[in-house]
């Protein structure tokens, strides 16, 4: 079976083709199906997150392990409305099964958080609602809710008319896919329906924070920056030590990781050093480099090059690990990032993706 792809662009979802494809793409998920969908982060791989046969599938088509909880996607058409539009959101989230009952501090940090970040980025894991079953938060008593900024994402989901369970669209601990491209390379002839909506704007993942615990906490850091959450909200609780508890699956040390070995150094002469071990000794090397960086190596070696802002980089970090992979390397050498906002989602995933 060949996935069926639908380009449409972005901009221009009311001609008559991209309205019959969002219309076929509806049905799809109401008959329990599996679509592919561009989001401002990666793409995800959405069902109807009320249909527990269709969330099974899920599963299934990643080969993803059943103890990693899925993200619930909502519209919230309530925040059109000034001043009252968060709070109305959550009680519409509430009203619709997708959330439960929220204990007062909850409502405060929920509804200023939704107000300064959705549509967008921010995944908020919350009380899961009485209509999400237990396969979408792999029997936990939270959920994991976001509200997406991408055209494509917002319609879909406006036609649908349900939540849509959605994991990035790739398989299981591989890299998340940026482009309709990725969705093929790792799933094609396993979903239904897949629309190309070109490539996505942030390209790494939504940052989790979880509210249901003691105080505030990002479980995995990423497209909303921890000091604009904490401009907001306040001071989080630090993040738990890597494989303590298994509160976010995401967290798993190896995960988003390319075929090639990924070694992250701390600078140019260690990738230097790197290179000529791995040359010597008979490895394939690819180099993940900034373009500030690129002029210090020979043309010869295959390399991606990445912008040098840290939103740049984000943007095309998947694709390089990817092309790399695709390139035939077997070590993938890149330089260590640091710093704030994307910079700290960039070096978390440098991170799990390095062995
Ligand atoms: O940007 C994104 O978040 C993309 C797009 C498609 O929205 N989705 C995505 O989904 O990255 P996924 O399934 O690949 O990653 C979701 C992460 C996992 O680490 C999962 O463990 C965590 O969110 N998560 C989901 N629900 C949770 C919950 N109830 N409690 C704790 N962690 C949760
Ligand atoms: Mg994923």
């Amino acid at each position: 079976m060949i996935t069926r792809t639908l380009r449409i662009d972005p901009n221009a979802l009311d001609t008559p083709a991209a309205r019959e494809a969002l219309d076929r793409a509806a049905v799809v998920i109401g008959q329990g199906g599996l679509v592919a969908f561009p989001t401002e982060t990666v793409y995800g791989l959405g069902a109807n997150a009320f249909d527990p046969a269709a969330v099974a599938r899920i599963f299934e088509a990643k080969r993803r392990a059943l103890n990693d909880p899925l993200i619930v996607h909502v519209r919230a058409p309530e925040l059109a409305a000034p001043d009252v539009g968060p709070k109305a959101a959550l009680a519409g989230l509430w009203s619709s099964g997708v959330i439960g009952d929220l204990a007062p501090r909850q409502v405060l940090q929920a509804s200023t958080l939704i107000g300064r970040f959705w549509p967008g980025p921010l995944t908020l894991v919350l009380p899961r609602g009485a209509r999400i079953p237990a396969s979408v938060t792999s029997g936990g008593d939270t959920v994991g809710v976001r509200m997406p900024h991408h055209p494509i994402a917002l319609a879909l989901l406006e036609r649908a008319g349900v939540p849509i369970a959605a994991p990035s669209a790739n398989l299981f601990g591989h890299v998340s896919p940026t482009s309709a491209q990725h969705v093929l390379d790792d799933l094609d002839g396993r979903i239904d329906l897949l629309f190309d909506g070109g490539p996505t704007m942030i390209g790494v993942e939504s940052t989790v924070l979880d509210l249901t615990g003691a105080g505030p906490r990002i479980l995995r850091p990423g497209g909303a920056p921890r000091q604009e959450i904490e401009a907001c909200i306040g001071p989080l609780l630090p993040a738990e030590a890597p494989g303590v508890a298994l509160r976010s699956p995401g967290l798993l040390e190896k995960h988003y990781a390319p075929r090639a070995a990924l070694k992250v150094l701390p600078d140019l002469e260690s990738i230097r050093t790197a290179l000529e071990i791995a040359g010597g000794a008979g490895r394939r090397v690819g180099l993940l480099l900034n373009t500030s960086d690129r002029a210090a190596f020979p043309d010869a070696l295959p390399a991606f090059v990445l912008g040098d802002t840290p939103e740049a980089m984000a943007r095309d970090l998947y694709a390089g690990l990817r092309a790399l992979d695709d390139a035939g390397a077997d070590i993938i050498l890149c330089r260590a990032v640091s710093g704030p906002g994307l910079a700290e989602a960039i070096a978390d995933r440098l991170r799990r993706a390095a062995r």
